[in-house]
């Protein structure tokens, strides 16, 4: 009888006269003759202790100590981590959970293994127990060996395919537009690439921010390296720290316990897009403009720093200067955000570029849909022309997309739009017909005139007050007067 079975097998010839009529004793009896059977069967097995230290092994492990490089001296006693590559026993204590079969692959080769916990009376860790079940399971286990390979297969393409959705689709030529302002654009574009310094994308939903910073990464020098977007708005204010800072293994329990790297590590190298900054809430701003100003993180439930290397492109839509007049935005992040500023013109201030554009876009629509691609009619292209576009070229887009799906006519006519056609319809019977102008009382067309103006001159600089009161030839107060506040 192998010397380590010895106790086990003790006990059962001295209570072998006497078998228990309770359960109990049943049980310990039961549980005894199993660690017999499977020291005896199993290639091999081993006991470790609540620190994780090897208290154990059977004779039949020891077959395995030449090939890990150690004799029983050097195994016995040592933290089953230090001699036992990627073995799982010290997660087994750690979570008290079991890990019924899996597969352990190190020096010594494959094997099939199981791990379960050991509990003292009260139901508490005190250790683990390890069982090679199988050597090679290359060949007694061919089957599910297979499935298990192209399983990891298939992960490596999700996660090379996940790698290539990280890279930015878009560089600055996706950018579509030959008018003046769309040009000023890209020029700006191409020359905040050339540097590390922060910019600050501005303009109305739609109008094509997050495309141009892309762009301006794809056409860096970070091109080769992450580009990470944080959808501020769309991450609640709670998570918000954790999202962007990350969290240290063991901060949490559950699913966050081993811990996550937040978005500015994901970015190291490359480039963070903070998108909808303005709903960043005052708290992390704080903590943010600490993070650009130090390049440091510290993740939640860690005291170590972590050095970061990120090139930071904000968005919003909304107006930052008037949120820091008003409080709602701190001024020295702002002022850290917005070295360099790039005004994002809407759509209806730059309709020239309307027919290259719903090109483009149009093409696109139809390579997505497995589609040949639709060709538009004067008086649809009229009818968009006159449009106002407050959703800018998503609304553009979306707009084309659903005219391409509801029909199978290759031209697109003013019935394929019909939503804009009425609303345009509504539009002009509101607008008063220039002989009523005329004769309209003097204070009234005044007015009229003039918040017409201030209309025009705010889409034609892409809603940058200060831009457009330059344009009107009126100071800043003043037109935030004339706009009611
Ligand atoms: N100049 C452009 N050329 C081609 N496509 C564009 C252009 N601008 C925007 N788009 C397309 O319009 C859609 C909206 O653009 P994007 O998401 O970049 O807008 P955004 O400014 O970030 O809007 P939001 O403020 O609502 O987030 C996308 O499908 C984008 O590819
Ligand atoms: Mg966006």
């Amino acid at each position: 009888m192998p010397h380590a079975n010895k106790p086990a097998a003790s006990l059962l010839e001295t209570q072998a006269m006497t078998l228990p009529a309770d359960a109990d004793g049943m049980l310990a009896l039961a549980a005894r003759s199993m660690f017999d059977s499977f020291a005896r069967s199993a290639m091999g097995m081993m006991v470790v202790d609540r620190e994780h230290r090897v208290v154990w092994i059977s004779d039949g492990y020891k077959r395995f100590l030449p090939a890990l490089g150690r004799t029983e001296a050097e195994f016995v006693g040592r933290r089953v981590e230090e001699v036992v590559p990627n073995s799982l026993m010290a997660q087994v204590i750690d979570s008290g959970q079991a890990i019924l079969v899996d597969l352990l692959t190190n020096q010594a080769g494959t094997f099939v293994v199981s791990r379960l916990p050991l509990r003292g009376a009260e139901g508490e860790v005190i250790g683990a127990l390890g069982l090679v079940l199988l050597d090679q399971p290359e060949t007694t286990m061919q089957p599910l060996l297979a499935k298990f390979g192209r399983l990891q297969r298939e992960l490596d393409a999700a996660r090379s395919q996940l790698a290539a959705q990280r890279r930015p689709k878009h560089t600055i030529a996706s950018f579509i537009g030959a008018s003046e302002a769309a040009i000023e654009v890209k020029r700006q574009a191409r020359r905040a690439a050339q540097t590390d310094a922060a910019v600050l994308l501005l303009g109305e939903t739609g109008t094509g921010k997050e495309l141009l910073a892309q762009g301006i990464h794809a056409a860096s020098a970070r091109a080769a390296r992450p580009f990470i977007g944080v959808n501020i708005a769309a991450v609640p204010d709670a998570l918000l720290e954790a999202e962007f800072f990350g969290v240290a293994p063991g901060a949490y329990t559950g699913a966050e316990r081993k811990g996550r790297d937040g978005k500015f590590k994901l970015a190291d190298g490359g480039t963070l897009f903070l998108d909808e900054i303005g709903d960043m809430p005052l708290a992390l701003q704080v903590k943010l403009l600490r993070v650009l100003q130090e390049q440091e993180v510290e993740p939640l439930g860690s005291n170590a720093v972590q050095r970061v290397d990120v090139r930071i492109i904000a968005a919003t839509s909304r107006d930052l200067q008037a949120m820091v007049a008003a409080g709602e935005f701190r001024a020295d992040l702002y002022y850290r955000l917005n070295v360099l500023p790039i005004a994002l013109p809407p759509l209806r201030a730059r309709i020239a570029d309307l027919d290259p554009l719903i090109d483009a876009l149009a093409e696109d629509i139809a390579r997505r849909a497995g589609l040949a691609v639709k060709q538009l009619d004067q008086d649809a292209h009229d009818l968009l022309s006159r449009h106002d576009w407050p959703g800018n070229i998503r609304e553009l887009r979306n707009a084309l997309e659903q005219a391409t799906l509801m029909t199978d006519d290759p031209v697109l006519g003013t019935g394929h739009f019909a939503s804009i056609a009425t609303l345009l319809e509504a539009r002009d019977r509101s607008t008063p017909a220039p002989v009523r102008t005329a004769l309209q009382r003097l204070p009234q067309a005044k007015a009229e005139l003039e918040s017409r103006a201030i209309r025009e001159a705010l889409a034609a600089t892409g809603g940058n007050k200060a831009a457009a009161a330059k344009l009107l030839g009126i100071s800043r107060a003043t037109l935030y007067e004339k706009l009611g506040g």
